[in-house]
Order: C-alpha cells, then sequence, then structure tokens
C-alpha cells in the first residue's frame, strides 16, 4: 500500500515567479544578462527544472559595481539620517512579513528543505535580522580618545564611516537567511551592495530584490548578480572598484577569494566550513543530549557550517547514545520539502547528493559501519538517508572532512585531555558544544575548545545579537552581533590642538 503523502498547493504568486524568466537587478532596473544568457536552477526534490535565471558574467558584474558605485559615492544612502536607513530597513522587514508564505514556498521549491522549516525557521529568522541591524543604524558610534602626544591639549575622536561598496557572495544551505545577514548591517551602515546568490539557489533573493524596491531603498544601493562562481563570483572578488567583500561558502573557495582580492587590497570576511565536534560527557543529561546530537547533524538536511558532525560520547554511555540518536534517524520521514509528511528534504543538488554518498562509500572503505542509513533515498530527487556512522576514527576521510550532509560519525572517549585534543585536531574550528551536568567540566571544556562558538547543553542556538564566525580555516571576522557592524565600517581618527 502506497504511504498517503500531504502535497502543499503551490502558491499562485509563487507558480507565476518560477514560470518567468528571471532577470537582475542592476541599478533599480531589472535586467538581462549582457551576454542574453540563462541558466536553469532545479527543483532537488523532482530533479526538475523550477525557473531558468539571467546568467550575469564579468560585464554584468562591472554594470553592477559600477552602479553600487555611484551610489556610494553620490550618497543618496549614506547621506540620509542614520534613523531613516533604519526605518527604511524595519519597512522591509514589513513588507518580507507580509509575503512570508511566499517566501517561505519559493526557498522550499528551490533549495529542497521542508517549508515547515522555511516557514518557522528561514524567514522568519530573516525578518530578524532585518530588524536587528535596523535598530543598529542609528547606533554605529565613535569614541573620543585621551591623547598624549607632544604634551599638549588635543581633542581626538574616531568616526566609523561606511566601508563603501561591498561584494558580497553567498551559499545555498539558507539562501535568504544569508541574503539578509549580509544586506542589513551593509545597509544599516551606508555602505551599497553588489549581493551575488548561489547557482543553486538564486530565486528568494532576486524575490527580495523587489521589496528592497518598494521598501524606498535606492536604485543602486543593493544590486542583485545571478550567475556562476567561478564567473561572476570570481569576477566581484576581483573587481578593483569593490572594497569589501564578504563570502560564505567553502573554505577552497574562500581562499581563492582572499587571493583574487589582492589586486586591489579589498577588506575580506570569511564563514567557511567546519567539522564541529559535539561532547556528550557520562554524567550529561542524556534525554536532551540524544535527540540535541541528532539534530544538530540532520536539522537542514546537515547542510549547516556548525553541524555537529562529530560527536564524541564518554565510553560508558557510547552504546546508549549511538542507539538512541540512530533510532531517531530511522524515524526521520524523508521527503519532498513541499509535503507536510516530510521531516527532511532532498540535499539541495545532484552534485551534492553524489558528494554525500561518494564520502559515504569512502567511509565504509576504510572500516565504518552505517547503524543507519548509509545511502541514497529513493530514486527520484536527491536524498540522501539520515545516517549514524560508528568505527570511524581520526585518520578516515568521513571524520576529518566536512560532508555537508545529513551524516553524522560517532566516536567514544574515555580520557578528557586526549578527547580535547582529538576535538581540536582539525583544520577547522567554527562550533563545538559540550553535554554535561558538570558546570566546571562545562566551562574548562568550552575554554579549552578552538571554535568560534561553543554551546553547552544545547546545539546550533544562534541569534542576529550572538558573534558568530570561525577560528582557524573556518573564517575571518564575526558576523551578527555588534561585531558584525566592524565589517562594514571603517574606522577614521580625528585630532585637533584645543589650546
Ligand atoms: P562554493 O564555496 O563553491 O559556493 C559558495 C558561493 O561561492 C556560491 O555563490 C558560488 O557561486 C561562489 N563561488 C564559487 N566559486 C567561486 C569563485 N571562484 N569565486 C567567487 N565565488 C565563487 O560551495 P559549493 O561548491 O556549492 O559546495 C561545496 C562544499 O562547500 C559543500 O559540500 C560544503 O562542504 C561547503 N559549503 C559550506 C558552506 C558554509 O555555509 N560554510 C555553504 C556551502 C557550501
Ligand atoms: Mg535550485
Amino acid at each position: 500500500m502506497a504511504t498517503a503523502t500531504q502535497a502543499i498547493p503551490v502558491d499562485e504568486n509563487v507558480s507565476k515567479y518560477v514560470a518567468k524568466k528571471r532577470q537582475m537587478l542592476i541599478n533599480g532596473k531589472w535586467v538581462d544578462a549582457a551576454s542574453g544568457k540563462t541558466f536553469p536552477t532545479y527543483n532537488p526534490a523532482t530533479g526538475e527544472v523550477l525557473a531558468h535565471v539571467a546568467e550575469g558574467d564579468k560585464e554584468d558584474v562591472d554594470r553592477a559595481v559600477a552602479a553600487a558605485r555611484a551610489a556610494f559615492d553620490k550618497g543618496p544612502w549614506r547621506n540620509i539620517t542614520p534613523s531613516e536607513r533604519g526605518r527604511v530597513i524595519w519597512k522591509l522587514a514589513d513588507l518580507l512579513e507580509k509575503r512570508l508564505e511566499e517566501f517561505a514556498q519559493l526557498e522550499c521549491l528551490d533549495q529542497g528543505k521542508p517549508l515547515g522549516l522555511t516557514r518557522m525557521v528561514d524567514i522568519p529568522t530573516s525578518i530578524d535580522q532585518l530588524r536587528y541591524y535596523a535598530g543598529w543604524a542609528t547606533k554605529v558610534e565613535g569614541s573620543t580618545i585621551p591623547i598624549s602626544a607632544h604634551g599638549a591639549k588635543f581633542l581626538a575622536y574616531t568616526l566609523r564611516e561606511p566601508i563603501g561598496v561591498v561584494g558580497q557572495i553567498i551559499p545555498w544551505n539558507f539562501p535568504m537567511i544569508m541574503a539578509t545577514l549580509k544586506l542589513a548591517p551593509a545597509l544599516a551602515t551606508g555602505c551599497t551592495v553588489v549581493l551575488k546568490p548561489a547557482e543553486q539557489t538564486p530565486l528568494t533573493a532576486l524575490m527580495l530584490g523587489e521589496l528592497i524596491q518598494e521598501a524606498g531603498i535606492p536604485d543602486g544601493v543593493v544590486n542583485i548578480i545571478t550567475g556562476y562562481g567561478e564567473t561572476a563570483g570570481a569576477a566581484l572578488a576581483a573587481h578593483p572598484n569593490v572594497d569589501k567583500i564578504a563570502f560564505t561558502g567553502s573554505t577552497e573557495v574562500g581562499k581563492l577569494i582572499v587571493h583574487a582580492a589582492a589586486g586591489n587590497l579589498k577588506k575580506v570576511s570569511l564563514e567557511l566550513g567546519g567539522k564541529s565536534p559535539n561532547i556528550v560527557f557520562h554524567d550529561a543529561e542524556i534525554e536532551s543530549a540524544i535527540p540535541g546530537a541528532a539534530n544538530a547533524i540532520f536539522f537542514n538536511q546537515g547542510q549547516v557550517c556548525c553541524a555537529g558532525s562529530r560527536l564524541y560520547v564518554e565510553d560508558k554511555q557510547f552504546d546508549k547514545v549511538v542507539d538512541g540518536v540512530s533510532q531517531l534517524a530511522s524515524k526521520i520521514r524523508v521527503g519532498p520539502g513541499m509535503e507536510s509528511t516530510s521531516d527532511m528534504g532532498p540535499v539541495v543538488s545532484e552534485e551534492q547528493m553524489n558528494r554525500v554518498c561518494s564520502y559515504l562509500e569512502s567511509g565504509f572503505s576504510e572500516g565504518a559501519k552505517a547503524v543507519t542509513g548509509g545511502s541514497r533515498h529513493g530514486e527520484k530527487g536527491y536524498f540522501v538517508k539520515p545516517t549514524v556512522l560508528v568505527n570511524t576514527n581520526e585518520k578516515m576521510k568521513v571524520v576529518r572532512e566536512e560532508i555537508f550532509g545529513p551524516v553524522v560519525t560517532v566516536m567514544p572517549f574515555s580520557d578528557v585531555d586526549d578527547l580535547i585534543a582529538k576535538a581540536n585536531n582539525t583544520p577547522y574550528g567554527l562550533a563545538a558544544a559540550v553535554w554535561t551536568r558538570d558546570i566546571k567540566k562545562a566551562h574548562r571544556t568550552a575554554a579549552a575548545l578552538r571554535a568560534g562558538t561553543v554551546w553547552i547543553n544545547c546545539y546550533g542556538v544562534l541569534d542576529s545579537a550572538m558573534p558568530f564566525g570561525g577560528y582557524k580555516q573556518s573564517g575571518w571576522g564575526r558576523e551578527m552581533g555588534k561585531e558584525m557592524l566592524e565589517l562594514y565600517t571603517e574606522v577614521k581618527s580625528v585630532c585637533t590642538p584645543i589650546s
């Protein structure tokens, strides 16, 4: 007997949106690529083409940067009052809230993740980010500095000024969250932007462009270029008239961005990969550690830079945790995001599915065992079964490299010093978690972990107000929180004798 599925009807505006070729936003106009080329974006639940999108490349990036440069230099945006900028960004959040369902559906169709997730997490988070940084527009302050130079009296103060034209290159795992997280602080500080969404998921950023216009953000302040990384992305990263590049994606491409930026020494911030250790001590509240560990890796099909992909469990509790996480994994209902019966959707693309499956093969060939999962799910669409791997160790590729899929490796430990050494033995340093009832042990371990975020007795808690970013090869700089304003401002010292 076939299982009953609950297909959610597609909103009429969303159907209309994907039926039309989508253009790019340059200088307040919706335009085709200069080459006239387009590329398809797919629905990963079916593998079918969802929409055709303008394929921008260097020439389009040149046009967009010229528009952003003129908008910055003439200053319609940075010269309005901070209060007005904040009000416009808040209005953008309100407009997005009104069309939450459309954005949630479009994100689900283009990215694959369950509609429940885009309704409850992705779009609400985007709205929150816009409001959080709308509030900062009026609070980007300098300071006064008591200086001692020349033994004379001086008045010295700092100004925080917008950094200028910003290129923003974002990935496909949280397309809207990435777009708003990048745009909001840039707009709040008075910068102008060229945004390049990922080629796998360009649609919601483009639809956001319509709201950006409706909110009253002046032409040229936000330009949105769709296209491939090697062409459009690379042209933006190398562009001599871009003052700063903000990138989220793979560590490999992060390094290319750094090289590309060297030509004009533009400022660079990077949010890159991770292989985050999730550590369960024997004295943890196991009833919350087990679902916490499952959610740490299976949320968003495991396509999360801070996913808890290396689960370390103190040996006394090892079997219980492996068993608990595996049981939860095997109960996850995998299916199209637009069916209300799906807990987990497909991974983003055929390429990503193949990448995840080849990691599984590599794990098995090195001796890993799947307690549950371990392969593709079904034959249509790009689904991967939630997978729990044991018999793994630090020498294996599945333990060392970012898989970016629903695959967790579980390893036992007994000695704490050895555990910390193993947890830190990675080129990454994005996040980590510790589960224990012992408060001293919790904070001692948090201090010993080389990671930008450490969760204690929880996992994956992120907030617009809390800084996030990587140690080591997980990145440069911190996003979210007031720290993120530093990425979009230059500090100017001003000083004058007053005696
Ligand atoms: P990617 O790093 O290639 O893509 C991210 C963005 O960079 C996209 O907008 C892409 O168009 C752009 N890009 C690609 N090459 C570029 C270049 N040479 N110059 C400028 N921009 C460029 O990531 P990809 O290939 O889609 O995924 C591969 C792996 O990267 C994943 O399996 C995962 O391990 C990691 N990844 C990490 C993310 C994170 O949030 N830290 C997000 C996406 C991927
Ligand atoms: Mg797509």
